[in-house]
């Protein structure tokens, strides 16, 4: 095809975390690279991330911390572009950072830095990202493609797909990423909100009320993942980071086993206080472990109001294992409304785990959340959207 003005190497649809870095990547290599998004700015999700401070990568992140049909798949990518290989690049553009929590790295000042770390890199690359722009028709033309948008026709060898999943509609998230790949025959896995606060049933949720902003740490389990990390009650439900952390393994109908004492060896612990201090009661042994306020609230739920002593050796173990092994089954999930992720997406299988790019189709690519990839809460799902991002750009 005679080159033009609209004519591509590269294309990229969507201008987030995978596209811009995607971007950057082909740019380095010669390729004219132009990326076209929907909504009026780039990488919008960047800047909403980690609290307006986006968690940009975990330095402790394995292929342990994602959820795939197809687990293996993401090895290859993450091998090759390492949370240390970011780090590089955001030191390299001297952003002020911070680890909160172990291995999870912050900005120090704003997600904003982290956008411009990108929008810089796609400056300096010659890549192109024109925004407002709305792809009405993509087709396969030749060896490449052929794309109609609201800002006139344009042409490409390779087509990056890297418009994300569906969570928070308002950021401009669309299904517009499962379509093409259906179009072009990919089977594309179920999808759901994942990173998610819970839903109460109305009863738990009128008991648990008074606690709403009580935050404490406990040990989240469903479908024997572990998450020990704090857990929020809100007016919702259930929210903080263990709660957000097993919603990515919850289905509808399951129980979520709450360890509210995870430090402590509640059973050893009780039948010593009530040798110990016979008069002693359960709210009081709360008290020292738990918030305050949780503590009242949760013993006033239960109904323990006796003295230790007057509880039989039964008892006391129902006790412990109430507050070690709190059953919660949650109504359901705030939905992609407040979802940090989508779980589910473009079946990898048929993806080269090297480049991202399908197997059966000549130069498109799918890269970021709109495949099946899903990372923990904690810097993981950046991670992939760079490793991911820049597989793609070292081959579109
Ligand atoms: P992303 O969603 O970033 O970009 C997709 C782009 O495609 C968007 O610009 C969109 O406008 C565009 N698009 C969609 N449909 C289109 C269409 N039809 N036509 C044209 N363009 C279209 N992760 C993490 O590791 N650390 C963190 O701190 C956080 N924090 C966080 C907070 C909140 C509130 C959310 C919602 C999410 C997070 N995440 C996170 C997750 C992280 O934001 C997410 O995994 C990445 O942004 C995914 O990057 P992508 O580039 O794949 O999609």
């Amino acid at each position: 095809m005679a080159a033009s003005s609209s004519h591509y190497d590269v294309i990229i649809i969507g201008a987030g975390a995978a596209g811009l870095m995607c971007a950057a990547t082909a740019g380095y290599r010669g390729r004219k690279v132009l990326v076209v998004d929907h909504a009026n700015k780039p990488g919008k999700k960047i800047l909403m991330s980690g609290g307006g401070r986006c968690n940009f990568t975990n330095l402790n992140s394995t292929p342990a911390n994602f959820l795939s049909d197809n687990p293996h798949y993401c090895i290859s990518a993450l091998k090759r572009y390492t949370p240390q290989d970011f780090l590089e690049l955001v030191d390299r553009h001297g952003v002020e950072h911070e680890e909160k929590a172990p291995g999870q790295l912050f900005c120090k000042t704003s997600a904003k830095d982290i956008l411009n770390v990108l929008l810089t890199e796609c400056e300096w690359a010659g890549a192109e990202i024109r925004m407002a722009t709305s792809i009405t028709q993509v087709q396969a033309s030749g060896a490449g493609y052929k794309l109609k948008t609201s800002s006139g026709a344009l042409s490409c060898e390779s087509l990056v797909i890297a418009c994300g999943g569906l969570s928070i509609p308002t950021m401009g998230a669309t299904g517009f990423g499962y379509e093409l790949a259906k179009q072009f025959g990919l089977s594309v896995l179920p999808t759901r909100a994942g990173l998610v606060p819970f839903t109460l049933h109305p009863e738990l949720k009128q008991q648990l009320a008074p606690l709403s902003g009580v935050s404490c740490p406990v040990e989240a389990r469903c479908h024997n993942q572990y998450f020990k990390e704090p857990m929020l009650v809100t007016h919702r439900g259930l929210s903080g980071p263990s709660m957000l952390q097993v919603s990515s393994y919850w289905q509808p109908g399951d129980e979520v086993h709450i360890n509210l004492l995870p430090a402590q060896k509640i059973q050893e612990d009780l039948f010593a206080l009530r040798k110990s201090k016979p008069q002693s009661t359960i709210a009081q042994y709360l008290n020292q472990h738990l918030p305050k306020r949780f503590a009242q609230a949760f013993n006033e739920l239960q109904g323990w109001s006796r003295p230790l002593q007057e509880y039989r050796n039964l008892e006391l173990e129902q006790v412990a294992d109430t507050l070690g092994n709190w059953s919660v089954k949650p109504a359901g999930t705030e939905g992609y409304r407040t979802a940090e992720v989508t779980l589910g997406g473009v079946d990898t299988r048929q993806l080269s785990s090297k480049t991202m790019a399908v197997l059966e189709q000549p130069n498109l690519y799918f890269i970021g959340e709109v495949v099946d990839v899903t990372g923990h809460l904690g810097g993981h799902n950046f991670q992939w959207a760079w490793a991911s991002g820049v597989a793609a750009g070292n081959a579109a």
